[in-house]
């Protein structure tokens, strides 16, 4: 399978992975044959990527590091969530728990395994996919930091609640589909706050997960918010969600603004690291997550163009890729594999589709 832009999609094509709505269910299934209202749909949904099988890219399989059904169930339990606290009653902290250990022990069975993030997100399940996915993002760096179990549970805990303060802000600001004016931003701003009033009333959850949805936002030079702490006082596990959030939101599509490609997220995140985000994180961030995820299109120097086949985790800039046109731009008729670990004459030089 590989990963091209929706435009580039023709009647014919077949979707490789499935498409899920914002509670979780299945939109489009995986192995449906795309005609042109599947793209309409997808194009209202607001995506903007999609991934296919075709004959480039067979038998090359883009694995995410958890289940279809894991994540389902868990944007719906984050759903269930935010709806009953909207509707002001508690909620189910227990379903919180379960899910955190179901995906702590599916991310410890895929730990040497490269995060390719291969959830297409829709515009309006965004909070609940992005909760998801900085949950995901924050257990893996807690494993690949070396945290016990319990420190993984509570990260992991902290950051699938940590904007669960957005209940409180009005839908109209949240769901603004343009950017928001000074004004509303201050409100948007106000969910760090809301987050920890909710968070630290709840039994059976750890004062640490209301301490992450209260300075998720803090960064360590004292410009993020709402308290401009500044380094160590703010909690390593909020350094931890901080970098999750910013890397998931950033490679998300926005009403607003289109998403970065993996290599240019982490491009910012490694200039920001020291002054903004903890190095330490970082460093694990690009240990761990796919600069060029398998089923991207990309350039050599050489100007060969093929696909990605493989991550080597030591050498996250040097994956395996699969030549498919030669330096004329001339699609070969015996495509070849290349290991760039070994080639190091060879290197990306970016992101394209073929
Ligand atoms: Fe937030």
């Amino acid at each position: 399978m590989r990963k091209i832009l929706i435009d580039q999609v023709v009647d014919g094509m077949i979707l490789a992975n499935s498409i899920l709505s914002p509670n979780g269910k299945v939109l489009l299934k995986a192995g449906v044959e795309l005609n042109n209202s599947y793209l309409k749909r997808l194009k209202l949904l607001g995506i903007s990527e999609i991934y296919i099988e075709d004959d480039i890219s067979e038998g090359i399989n883009v694995l995410d590091v958890v289940s279809e059904e894991t994540r389902q169930e868990a944007m719906s339990i984050i759903q269930n969530v935010m709806i009953s606290l909207r509707n002001d009653s508690g909620f189910d902290t227990k379903q919180v728990h379960d899910i955190a250990e179901k995906l702590i022990s599916e991310l410890v069975a895929n730990r040497n395994v490269m995060v390719n993030l291969s959830d297409i997100k829709s515009l309006d399940g965004y909070t609940f996919a992005h909760s998801v996915n900085v949950c995901i993002l924050s257990i893996i760096l807690g494993i690949g930091m070396g945290f016990n179990m319990n420190r993984i549970k509570e990260l992991g805990i902290g950051a699938f609640l940590h904007d669960i303060g957005k209940v409180l802000v009005p839908m109209e600001i949240l769901c603004k589909p343009s950017q928001l004016v000074p004004e509303e931003f201050e409100v948007v701003k106000k969910h760090a706050n809301y987050g920890f009033e909710i968070l630290k009333k709840c039994d059976n959850i750890s004062t640490i997960s209301a301490i992450v949805a209260f300075g998720h936002h803090e960064r360590l030079d004292g410009s993020g918010y709402p308290l401009k702490l500044r380094g160590e006082s703010i909690h390593q596990f909020t350094r931890i969600v901080s970098v999750a959030d910013v890397y998931d939101a950033m490679t998300s599509n926005r009403a607003y603004r289109k998403k970065l490609q993996p290599h240019e997220a982490l491009e910012y995140l490694t200039a920001l690291s020291n002054t903004q985000f903890d190095s330490a994180v970082v460093a694990a961030f690009k240990k761990h997550v796919a600069i060029y995820p398998v089923g991207s299109g990309v350039m050599l120097n050489n100007r060969q163009k093929g696909i990605v086949v493989k991550n080597n985790q030591n050498l996250p800039t040097r994956p395996v890729v699969r030549i498919i046109y030669n330096e004329y731009n001339q699609k070969l008729n015996d495509f070849y594999e290349i290991d760039l670990s070994e080639r190091l004459n060879l290197f990306i030089i970016g992101i394209c589709q073929l």
